[in-house]
């Protein structure tokens, strides 16, 4: 594989960097695509790269990554002022550290929230496998740097919390990975029908069996296996389940998380799918 097709996540992230986000133009044609840490940000990507594709879009990108990189990565990005609309943008940025521009409420947001405990174990895996990111002691250990925060992308409840309360000032679709999981020709449609993309039946058939989890495993295009081994031992693909987190939280674990999403989200009249 040629070097600019291997992308060096998280490396190139910088303060100076996200500041200067602040003064970049944004168009309205432009596609955000906002996660917190895995829930479902590859995913995702590979249903919004798909259905603009079958909407007649070109794709003269080598993966996904670089067709929708990360906003605030600086890696693999040359002017994206150059790049032809619709431009797609993944991130995992608050609200606030986000280009203003954003805030017209024309440019689409999509964002994706993953149960907080099924989340707690991808990341958890996903921490051992980052070269750079130190390696969980424990799961209890992980569990509570989780919950304090001490993550990179801080913490899920301000990341919830943050992006709900912006709800009427910018053009969002929330969608769940439980949604997505458990029906996913219904999110595709509702993401296509947010995009504006008029897609035929058998078109979002197609995007449906793009982006299941056994097509993506093997798309090399889709499954990051284009990352290079020294930095990431591990595999983005992974169970791709809901109620992992059933396998390796104790009763205990389960209500401290419980507890916490009380108190640190219980005013918001958010309806989580899994409970
Ligand atoms: P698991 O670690 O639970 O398997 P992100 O892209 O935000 O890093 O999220 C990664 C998580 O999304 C992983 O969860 C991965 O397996 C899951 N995932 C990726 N593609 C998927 C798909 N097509 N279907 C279901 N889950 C998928």
């Amino acid at each position: 594989m040629k070097e600019s097709t291997v992308p060096n996540m998280h490396k190139k992230l910088t303060a100076e960097y996200i500041d200067s986000l602040q003064s970049f133009e944004i168009r309205d044609s432009d596609i955000f695509l906002v996660t917190y840490p895995k829930s479902g940000t590859i995913w995702t990507q590979q249903i919004i790269i798909s259905i603009c594709e079958l909407s007649g879009g070109l794709n003269e990108y080598p993966n996904n990554y670089y067709h929708m990189p990360w906003l605030e990565y600086t890696e693999g990005q040359k002017d994206y002022s150059l790049r032809p609309s619709p431009r797609l943008f993944a991130s995992h940025l608050i609200p606030t550290l986000m280009p203003p521009g954003l805030k017209d409420k024309k440019t689409k947001i999509i964002y994706v929230m993953r149960n907080p405990k099924d989340n707690i174990v991808s990341y958890y895996h996903f921490s051992g496998d980052l070269t750079d990111m130190e390696t969980p002691k424990s799961f209890d250990w992980f569990l509570e740097e989780y919950l304090k925060g001490n993550v990179l992308a801080s913490s899920w409840f301000d990341h919830i919390r943050e992006w709900h309360s912006k709800k009427d000032q910018y053009n969002i679709l929330f969608l769940t990975y439980e949604d997505m999981i458990l029906d996913l020709k219904t999110a595709v449609t509702k993401i296509c029908r947010f995009l504006g993309k008029n897609l035929s039946e058998e078109a979002i058939e197609q995007v449906v069996e793009k982006s299941t989890f056994k097509t993506m495993k093997k798309d090399s295009k889709a499954n990051y296996e284009f990352l290079p081994k020294e930095r990431f031992r591990g595999n983005f693909m992974r169970k791709g389940q809901i109620g992992d987190w059933k396998n390796i939280f104790t009763v205990a674990q389960s209500e401290r998380v419980d507890k916490v999403l009380q108190e640190k989200l219980g005013d918001l009249s958010l309806k989580f799918i899994w409970e």
